[in-house]
């Protein structure tokens, strides 16, 4: 493999490049100029990793910037508002979560009250990993790495209402995939009140009307207790251990461990931890039947029918089983998935009813899942399946431009335009090639 970009390849490293500096607020970066004005929590982990190859410094940035809305419980919330943009600009905005009248709430910002893929820590190992052995990069580990820590332990301590071993959501957002089909049977259980919260008027890409009112309310019952612990682990209504999030907490408690060997912190509570989600996942969230990982609904305690591109996460675990890899990759080949797609991997399974190749969430690819699934399969030396990964990503922003979601069959581009993770991962995955050493 040459360690030079092709000319081509330099186009699309500047046209990324020129997105990310576009929507550097001079703090954070937006996730998207107009749909999206604040600070998302997984995207700035996504956006870490591809300033990492281009702006290190900023990179820093980013992260610490998400890092002072963390809560005193350790929580480090979804959303970090941007005082700059009007109060009432963006729904939902601060006067939905009220952070600011919480105890745990964090002084100078107001944030959300949910969390996000912990993907974290696992950016700031590669982000270190792109400048090794310099200063503002162990100060940096050294300012960052308590903060994870924090992170860890609320997930671990609050997030795990079992003692299984694996964290769970209170809220489809905290997924990352809003309106994934899996969410769609805990959300019909919902016994919603007589009256909606959601305003009339909210962008047409987003899901509207009905959903709208469910996720409204759910935020509503987490504030109204005060987003107390013992609310969440036994009344709150939605309660589900998707194996995207223990995936990236999974492989994040591995970059955790490697971090406290780097900062000097005492590596051997994450080997510990790493250990049991790994066995957690392949107990509580393997599908014998379908040879496949799918959600388990705690409310329930049943696993949920939806198979979606959330299902092949636990690639991102490096103790995977080879016969439980050698099942995933058969399933992402099938025509369920890459096998029927012209630009894999669509986000839920193509033959399922619930899918739909426009819809958010629903059925199209993201740059973002792809990222993941490709470095799942670098890891496991699926070289064939990172190629495939690799290819329909570049040739999705080579068609289509750096667009929030895509058609998975004809690669059309939809929802925001120049979408920062959709750039940073392209410059990830173009920077992996010419310095293979964070790859
Ligand atoms: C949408 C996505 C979510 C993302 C956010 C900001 O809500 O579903 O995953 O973090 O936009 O880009």
């Amino acid at each position: 493999m040459s360690a030079r970009l092709t000319g081509d390849e330099t186009a699309l490293w500047q046209a990324a490049a020129r997105v990310l500096d576009a929507n550097w607020t001079g703090t954070a970066t937006v996730p998207s100029p107009g749909l999206y004005p604040h600070q998302w929590s997984w995207d700035s982990a996504f956006v870490a990793l591809g300033l990492a190859r281009h702006r290190p410094e900023r990179a820093r940035r980013e992260l610490l910037s998400l890092f002072r809305g963390q809560w005193g419980d350790g929580l480090l919330p979804h959303v970090v508002f941007n005082s700059a943009v009007a109060r009432h600009g963006y729904f939902p905005g601060p006067e939905l979560w009220c952070s600011d009248r919480q105890r745990a709430g964090p002084r100078g910002v107001v944030t959300s009250g949910l969390t996000h893929p912990p993907l974290h820590a696992l950016a700031a190992l590669r982000l270190h990993e792109c400048a090794p052995d310099t200063e503002p990069s162990r100060d940096f580990l050294a300012r960052l790495y308590p903060k994870l820590v924090a992170q860890h332990r609320y997930l671990a301590e609050v997030r795990d209402y079992e003692g299984t071993g694996l964290v769970s959501i209170c809220h489809p957002w905290e997924s990352g995939l809003d309106n994934s089909p899996a969410w769609d049977r805990p959300l019909a259980a919902l016994q919603l009140p007589p009256t909606a919260y959601a305003p009339h008027r909210v962008s047409r890409t987003l899901p509207t009307g009905e959903d709208y009112d469910r996720y409204v309310w759910l935020v509503t019952l987490l504030r109204e207790t005060g987003y107390s612990h013992d609310y969440l682990r036994e009344e709150h209504p939605f309660a589900v251990e998707d194996p995207l999030v223990n995936a990236t907490y999974l492989a994040s408690t591995h970059a955790l461990a490697e971090l406290a060997a780097i900062v000097g912190g005492d590596a051997v509570p994450h080997r510990e931890r790493a250990e049991r989600v790994h066995h957690a996942m392949l107990d509580r969230l393997w599908d014998r039947d379908t040879g496949c990982f799918r959600a388990r609904d705690l409310r329930e305690d049943r696993l949920l029918p939806v198979v979606t591109v959330a299902s092949f996460a636990p690639l991102l675990d490096p103790e995977l089983p080879a016969a439980t890899v050698r099942n995933l990759v058969d399933m992402l080949l099938s025509a369920r998935f890459a096998g029927a797609a012209g630009y894999p991997v669509p986000t839920c399974d193509i033959q399922a009813p619930a899918f739909d190749r426009g819809g958010f969430w629903r059925g199209p690819t993201w740059i973002n899942t792809n990222w993941l699934l490709w470095h799942g399969a670098l890891g496991h030396g699926l070289t064939v399946i990172a190629d495939l990964l690799y290819g329909s990503t570049l040739r999705l922003v080579r068609q289509s431009g750096f667009r929030e979601y895509f058609d998975p069959f004809d690669g059309t581009g939809r929802g925001s335009h120049d979408y920062s993770w959709s750039a940073a991962l392209v410059l990830d995955l173009l920077g992996a090639r010419r310095a293979p050493r964070a790859a």
